[in-house]
């Protein structure tokens, strides 16, 4: 990339990228997303085509001091119909909300030794952004019900997957976008109701943007790892079961939504036999 003399040098992509991941603060981090991703975005259409940089990403990203982390069985449940139950459910998507900002970025920096076309970094920036709007709604609607992000205590763990595929790119494709993100299309409709049910017309709206935006994520997914099996000469639907069952704790639990699967480009054959045990051998 190049700056004009007296121009403040500009970030490559994977130094933008480890700026948002070792932000601490979760509203501080999503600024930085967006500031990233527009910075980003106008460089592609000015016809440039910025430097990717190989900064390395940090094992873990910078987290605020709340909310406190637990293991999933010691996170109190709150039963969804009631007022607190609800705000348990948005601080969860939320928590869920800040580490997909840290993923889609991790994946940015952590393989950028992988050579890709720039439409690959188009999708994740896209995907990092939106991910950043959805914590900002998110924490709006907590807000607005007297609460915040922090209040409650929340998931440790999500950045397993992350760790469990730090060295395999295509394992990381298949585990976040294609099994983690696909799981939040097969639970967001059943979200929407509680809070339609609820009348609170601000989270139905704000959890409508996220169901139709998670679509896409899934979408980069399943498109990338499609890509990466063509250039290996990988059976791709062979390569995710094989992937999954390698990094992914447990079986794939049904309901699935199929409708939205097969939008995002993932068809039942990937997913259904990842339900059940191999037979042994
Ligand atoms: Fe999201
Ligand atoms: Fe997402």
């Amino acid at each position: 990339m190049t700056s004009s003399p007296n121009a403040t040098p500009q970030l490559t992509l994977t130094e933008m990228a480890v700026d948002v991941l070792n932000c601490a603060d979760g509203r501080e981090k999503c600024a930085r997303s967006l500031a990233h991703a527009k910075t980003w975005f106008a460089m592609r259409e000015s016809g440039a085509l910025p430097d990717i940089g190989n900064c390395p990403p940090p094992d873990t990203p910078g987290r605020p001091e709340r909310p406190e982390l637990l293991s999933p069985r010691d996170v109190p449940r709150r039963k969804p119909g009631t007022p607190d139950g609800r705000i348990a459910l948005l601080h969860a998507v939320a928590h869920i909300e800040l580490n997909a900002v840290d993923l889609h970025w991790d994946i940015i920096a952590r393989f950028s030794q992988v050579k890709m076309p720039a439409g690959y970094y188009d999708d994740w920036v896209k995907a990092a952004s939106e991910e950043s709007n959805h914590f900002n709604m998110i924490c709006d609607c907590l807000e607005r019900l007297g609460s915040h992000y922090g209040a409650l205590a929340a998931h440790a763990g999500m950045w397993r997957a992350a760790q469990d595929t730090a060295d395999d790119f295509m394992g990381r494709l298949a585990v976040v976008p294609m099994v983690l993100e696909a799981r939040g299309l097969d639970v967001t409709p059943g979200m929407i109701d509680i809070f339609k049910r609820a009348k609170d017309h601000e989270s139905v709206s704000a959890l409508e943007v996220i169901y139709a935006e998670e679509v896409g994520h899934v979408a980069y997914g399943s498109k990338w790892f499609h890509f990466l099996c063509g250039r290996h000469e990988l059976d791709p639907k062979d390569e995710f079961h094989r992937l999954v069952r390698k990094y992914f704790h447990g079986l794939l639990r049904p309901p699935f939504n199929e409708e939205k699967r097969a939008d995002a480009g993932l068809p039942p054959d990937f997913y259904w036999p990842l339900t059940e045990e191999l037979p042994e051998a």
